[in-house]
C-alpha cells in the first residue's frame, strides 16, 4: 500500500489528490500546503510551504511517502524535483533544467528552433533600440513577452503603432529581457500529456476560458472554467499536433538530456499553416485538470508510478460524456479579490477547492479563485445545464463566476 504527497494548494492539486485516493493501492494522500476544503475528501493537509524543499523532503521521509506529485510551476522552476531525487525519493515532475522550457521563454524558443518545432518567428532583446528596430520589421499586430514566469500576465499583443514603444519600454523595465514575436492568427487549443522518458499518455483535449468576462473579454486570469472533450478540435488536428509537435518535442528532450517523468502541456495555435506552439508548460493546467482527471477510469497512482519507471501504463478513459467545470472567484479578481467571504454551508461534493481558509469549522474565501464545481453528461449542453443549475441553487451572490463556460462548442 502506498502513501502519496501532492505539492500545491489549488483546485488542480485537490483534483490530483482526490484522483490518487481513488487508487486501490493508495492509503493516505497528503497535500502540502493544501487547503482546508480538501479535508472533505479525506486528504490530509500538511502545513509546509511549497517552496520549503528541505522540510518537504524531511516530511516525505518521515511519513514513508512512496510518490510525490508536484502541481505548480514555481517550485518546479526552483528545483523541487532535484531536491527529492537527491534524497532518493520518487517524484513526478521535471527537474530544474527541463522546467526551463516553461520558466524561460527564450530557452523554450531556442529549443523549438533547434528541434524544428513550428512556432512564431521571434527574437530576444535586452536593448530598446534593437527591439524597436526588429518590431518595425515585423508587421502589426505583434506580441511582446517578458521573459520568466508571469502567471499569464507578461504578454502584450500590440495592435496599434502608438502602443509599440511604451509596451517595449514597460516590458524591458519589468523583466530586463523581452521577446518580440510574430502574431499567430487562429484557434487556440491546448494538449496535455503525461510522459516518462520516451513513453507518453495523451490526455483528452480540454478548453480553458482565460478571460474574466463572458465571451472571452476583459483581463486575463488563471482560468475561469473548462470543458472536455472539445468537439471543434478534430482527431485530425490532434494527430497532426502529435506528429509535428509532440514527437519532435520528446526527441528533442532526449537529445538535449532533458528527459523526465511529468507533464508536457503544449499551448498551441491552429494557424492556416497548421498547429504552432505558443508556449510549453511543464505542469497540469488549472482549471483543465478539474475536468480531465475525473475522466480517468484506470489507476492514477499506477500510471504516474509506471511513468517514473519509464514504463508505458495501461490507461482507460471514460467514453461518451462531456465534463465541464466553472470556477467560482471572489469579486475583484484578478486585480484585488475581496477576502473573507463565507462560503455557503450546503456545498455539494463535486467541488475542488482552491483559495479557502477555515474558521470554527466554516470555510471562508482567501484568494482569487475559490473553487471549481464540475459535472458531466452525455452532451456538452446537458453538462453545462447541470453545472449552472447546481450553482443557481447555491447562495453565491457574493461571488463571481462566468455564465458561458463551454460557449464555443454550443
Ligand atoms: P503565453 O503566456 O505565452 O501563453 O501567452 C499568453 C496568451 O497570449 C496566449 O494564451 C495567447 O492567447 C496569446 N499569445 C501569446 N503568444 C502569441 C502569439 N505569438 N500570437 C498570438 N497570440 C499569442
Ligand atoms: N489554465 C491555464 C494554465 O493553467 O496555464
Amino acid at each position: 500500500m502506498a502513501n502519496v504527497l501532492v505539492i500545491g494548494s489549488g483546485a488542480r492539486e485537490h483534483a490530483i489528490a482526490a484522483t490518487m485516493l481513488k487508487s486501490p493501492q493508495v492509503t493516505t494522500v497528503y497535500c502540502a500546503p493544501g487547503n482546508p476544503g480538501m479535508k472533505k475528501d479525506q486528504i490530509q493537509i500538511v502545513d509546509i510551504d511549497e517552496m520549503d524543499f528541505p522540510k518537504l523532503v524531511e516530511f516525505a521521509k518521515e511519513h514513508l511517502i512512496d510518490l510525490t506529485f508536484v502541481g505548480p510551476e514555481v517550485p518546479l522552476s526552483k528545483g523541487i524535483v532535484d531536491a527529492f531525487i537527491a534524497a532518493r525519493l520518487r517524484v513526478f515532475g521535471p527537474d530544474e533544467s527541463a522546467a526551463r522550457l516553461e520558466s524561460d521563454k527564450n530557452f523554450a524558443k531556442g529549443f523549438m528552433q533547434r528541434n524544428n518545432i513550428p512556432t512564431a518567428k521571434f527574437k530576444t532583446f535586452t536593448d530598446f533600440a534593437a527591439a524597436k528596430h526588429y518590431a518595425d520589421e515585423l508587421s502589426l499586430p505583434l506580441v511582446v513577452k517578458e521573459n520568466g514566469l508571469a502567471a499569464g500576465k507578461g504578454v502584450t499583443i500590440v495592435k496599434d503603432a502608438d502602443d509599440l514603444e511604451p509596451t517595449i519600454k514597460t516590458a524591458l523595465d519589468k523583466s530586463g529581457e523581452i521577446l518580440i514575436e510574430e502574431f499567430l492568427e487562429g484557434e487556440e487549443f491546448s494538449l496535455m500529456l503525461f510522459v516518462g522518458g520516451d513513453k507518453k499518455v495523451v490526455f483528452p483535449i480540454s478548453q480553458d476560458h482565460k478571460k474574466i468576462d463572458e465571451g472571452e473579454t476583459g483581463p486575463n486570469t488563471g482560468g475561469m472554467g473548462a470543458y472536455s472533450p472539445v468537439p471543434h478540435i478534430t482527431q485530425e488536428v490532434l494527430d497532426t499536433t502529435i506528429h509535428e509537435i509532440v514527437d519532435p518535442t520528446m526527441v528533442g528532450l532526449a537529445k538535449e538530456d532533458l528527459e523526465f517523468a511529468g507533464i508536457i502541456y503544449v499551448g498551441c495555435m491552429l494557424t492556416k499553416q497548421g498547429p504552432k506552439v505558443i508556449e510549453y508548460n511543464l505542469r497540469l493546467g488549472d482549471p483543465e485538470t478539474q475536468v480531465l482527471l475525473p475522466q480517468l477510469e484506470s489507476d492514477f497512482y499506477q500510471m504516474t508510478s509506471d511513468l517514473i519507471d519509464r514504463k508505458l501504463p495501461d490507461i482507460k478513459w471514460q467514453q461518451g460524456d462531456f465534463y465541464l467545470g466553472v470556477v467560482i472567484a471572489a469579486p475583484g479578481y484578478p486585480t484585488s479579490p475581496k477576502q473573507h467571504i463565507a462560503l455557503p454551508a450546503d456545498l455539494p461534493g463535486n467541488i475542488f477547492y482552491a483559495g479557502v481558509t477555515e474558521e470554527d469549522g466554516k470555510l471562508y474565501s482567501s484568494g482569487g479563485r475559490i473553487f471549481t464545481l464540475y459535472n458531466h453528461a452525455s452532451t456538452l449542453e446537458c453538462a453545462q445545464a447541470k453545472v449552472y443549475a447546481e450553482l443557481s441553487r447555491l447562495d453565491l451572490h457574493e461571488f463571481y463566476y462566468r455564465k458561458d463556460i463551454g460557449f464555443r462548442d454550443l
